[in-house]
């Protein structure tokens, strides 16, 4: 099977691309500006059409699409680059796939919800709240086969960039305090369990929408207790805050926790919960 994983350089990119070469697959990784030490790599631009081009050269039979402008803020000021990368680049990864007649998983996001409700479900209206969810959700309009996952946290940094679960333990290690929000829902998502459900979807030829998160509907500031504890951390250095006292240049939502239930129905690789997610994470890190 020959499968090219777009934004394979990142902190889901990189572990479906550990996974599926564990498995004996032919695999290209597609990165833009950090290459990964390991692999077939591929680098190419979103935001240039005639890069994606080198798709067609390795004609591959799945393409895992999760490279994107993954920057929440950053979507909010740049509004034309978000929506180059991750709308009009979906659109044209969208296309070459058909033109291969191959299968596309697309990764999506929690964030095409507004968050007032929460525990969504995969027929649940989108609406996003900002301009990343606006373009991912424009993105989901070209796919058949469309994932979202919530708060990936993994063992291991990525794309130049540690993950919120790594950034916590290096932290409180450190001894500083760190201000985490009460008010703000997710379902977090260990790269490793999102990778495995990922590729078993794209192995089946699964076609909808599918919510790949965690299974543990949890506070960010709960979350991060549950790090400390599981990691034998300094909880008392995890300072309640709220989200209006967040800097943030775009809006959040408050709970975009997503029902699973779809997943645990149809996969062998189920959702973990926080727990098991927690204990997977440890020993990929003692192992690291
Ligand atoms: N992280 C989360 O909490 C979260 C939550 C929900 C949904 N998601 C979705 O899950 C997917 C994976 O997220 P992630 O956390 O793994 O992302 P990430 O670590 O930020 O990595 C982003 C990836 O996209 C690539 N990329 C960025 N701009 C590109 C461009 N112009 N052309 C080609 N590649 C480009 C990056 O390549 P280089 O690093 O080589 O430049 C990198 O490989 C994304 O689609 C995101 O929207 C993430």
């Amino acid at each position: 099977m020959r499968i090219f994983i777009t934004g394979g350089s990142g902190l889901l990119g990189t572990k479906i691309a550990e996974i599926a070469l564990e498995r004996g697959y032919e695999v290209y990784i597609g990165y833009c500006h950090n290459k990964p030490e390991f692999g077939e790599t591929v680098k190419f631009d979103l935001a240039k059409d005639t890069d994606l081009e080198v798709i067609y050269k390795i004609k591959p039979e799945i393409i895992i699409h999760t490279a994107a402008l993954t920057n929440v803020d950053e979507c909010e000021v740049n509004k034309e680059l978000a929506y180059k990368i991750n709308a009009e680049g979906t659109k044209r990864v969208a296309e070459i796939t058909r033109g291969l007649g191959a299968f596309l998983v697309y990764v999506s996001t929690d964030y095409v919800f507004s968050g007032e409700k929460g525990k969504y479900k995969e027929d649940d209206e989108p609406h996003p709240v900002n301009y990343y969810g606006y373009t991912k959700l424009m993105g989901e309009g070209y796919c058949d086969c469309i994932a979202r996952p919530c708060v990936i946290y993994g063992a291991k940094p990525a794309s130049g960039k540690v993950n919120f679960a790594l950034w916590l333990i290096e932290t409180l290690k450190d001894s500083k305090k760190v201000e985490i929000v009460t008010d703000q829902f997710i379902t977090p998502t260990l790269n490793t369990n999102l990778a495995k459900m990922l590729l078993e979807i794209a192995e089946q030829g699964l076609k909808g929408i599918f919510h790949l998160t965690g299974a543990t509907r949890i506070s960010r500031y709960d979350f991060a207790l549950r790090i400390a504890n599981k990691f034998g951390l300094n909880e008392d250095l995890v300072i309640p805050s709220r989200m209006e006292e967040m800097k943030w240049i775009a809006a959040r939502p408050k709970d975009s926790s997503l029902d699973t239930s779809k997943a645990s129905k149809y996969l062998k690789e189920k959702p973990y919960d926080l727990d098991k997610a927690l204990d997977v994470l440890k020993e990929e890190m003692e192992n690291a």
